[in-house]
């Protein structure tokens, strides 16, 4: 979990006229200060990640990355040791390519001395994008940089991007290698600041669950991408929802946003302590979407506790209807596969309550799911068996 660039802040570079938005250490520091300040740290936000755009635009004559001084004054190790200094982790964006896909210098045929300069600045996360990449053998590569790094004996998160444009040029991708080298790795294309952005990831993602879900597990994620909450594309139940959907997939928590400015309700979203105990569920489980009929969705994901092969349910049931007032929808727990027989009990996840009674695995359950449109929320709740 953690906060990222890119989404929100992009390639912004001229700090002259957007000094609060551009990439620099003035923007790094200020988001270490409120993600502290914000309880975003306590909530479990805590890395920092700067993406593309932080580099000069050519390398020095002796072949070494340079951070750009006029917006890193005091230099990317100095940076490092402030976000470590408000216990906070600090990441940092590379491209195994020739080219950043921004333009700025790739990392490729450089892989050892550029590596062993981030172990040093004390970074504890990279994420390696895949533009301009001429070989033919992505996965080959990235295995390289992920000896690499572990040859520098510092733990370092390590997020791939090349599943992405492996999928962009249908390239299979060998998920078992991935898993294997990659702590998280970009399946889909990149997330923009609207709804039809999220939906499109999620249905990408619904769809190739059969074939992705089973390789997530502790140590190893599925990244639909960012988190939108606090900008300007998603709505209040938007949001709700892409938090929602973001835990049944297990996915990292990574937000870009301003956190100067982002509206109360928004914020409770993202501090949400239930959804993020989902989210990092510690069994791993990705969740996956059992049902769609009628534009109403049910995704679920295993959770703890669990007991022999008993597990607890998050669930989401989301709407894509347009037809205004919430959709009434009836099905047993069994049909959505909980199948415990003694039955569960049932707790909103975004409000905290509990409903009343047991609810067994063969009766009717019947929910009432809002609409989309301005509003698009799921029913999000989770099921303890008892
Ligand atoms: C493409 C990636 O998918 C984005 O997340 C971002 O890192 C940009 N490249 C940066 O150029």
């Amino acid at each position: 979990m953690g906060w990222m660039t890119w989404q929100r802040f992009r390639c912004i570079t001229d700090c002259a006229k957007y000094p609060d938005e551009c990439i620099s250490e003035r923007l790094i520091k200020r988001t270490a200060d409120l993600m502290v300040e914000k309880g975003y740290a306590d909530a479990g936000y805590k890395y920092i990640v700067i993406d593309d755009c932080w580099l000069e635009k050519n390398r020095s004559d002796d072949g070494y990355l340079l951070e750009d001084r006029a917006r890193f004054p005091h230099g990317m190790k100095a940076l490092a040791h402030y976000v470590h200094s408000k216990g906070l982790l600090f990441g940092i964006y590379e491209n195994y390519g020739n080219k950043t896909c921004a333009g700025y210098p790739g990392i490729y045929g450089h892989e050892k001395v550029d590596i062993s300069r981030f172990a040093d600045w004390g970074i504890d996360y990279i994420k390696v994008d895949g533009c301009y990449f001429y070989g033919n053998d992505y996965s080959k590569g990235y295995e390289l940089l992920q000896k690499t790094l572990n040859s520098t004996g510092r733990p370092i998160v390590y997020s791939c991007s090349y599943p992405a444009y492996e999928d962009e040029s249908s390239i299979p991708t060998d998920f078992q290698l991935l898993a294997d080298n990659c702590n998280l790795w970009r399946n889909y294309d990149d997330i923009q600041d609207s709804w039809n952005s999220v939906t499109q990831i999620v249905d990408w993602f619904a769809l190739k669950q059969d074939h992705i879900a089973k390789f997530a597990g502790p140590g190893h994620w599925n990244d639909p991408d960012m988190l939108l909450i606090g900008n300007y594309g998603l709505s209040y139940e938007q949001s709700k929802t892409q938090m929602a959907l973001w835990a049944i997939l297990a996915a990292p928590l990574l937000m870009s946003n301003d956190l100067t400015d982002i509206r109360k309700e928004y914020e409770e979203i993202l501090l949400n302590k239930r959804i993020i105990e989902i989210d990092q569920d510690p069994l791993g489980i990705q969740g996956l979407r059992v049902y769609r009929r009628s534009s109403i969705e049910v995704w679920t994901r295993k959770i703890s506790p669990v007991n022999i092969d008993e597990y607890s349910y998050a669930v989401a049931f989301c709407s894509r209807r347009t037809d205004g007032s919430p959709y009434e929808f009836t099905t047993t727990l069994r049909r959505i596969g909980l199948k415990f027989t003694m039955g569960y009990t049932i707790q909103d996840v975004y409000s905290g309550d509990e409903w009343d009674g047991i609810y067994l695995s063969n009766t009717n359950l019947t929910v009432r799911v809002p609409p989309t449109g301005e509003l698009n929320a799921c029913l999000f709740i989770r099921f303890l068996f008892i």
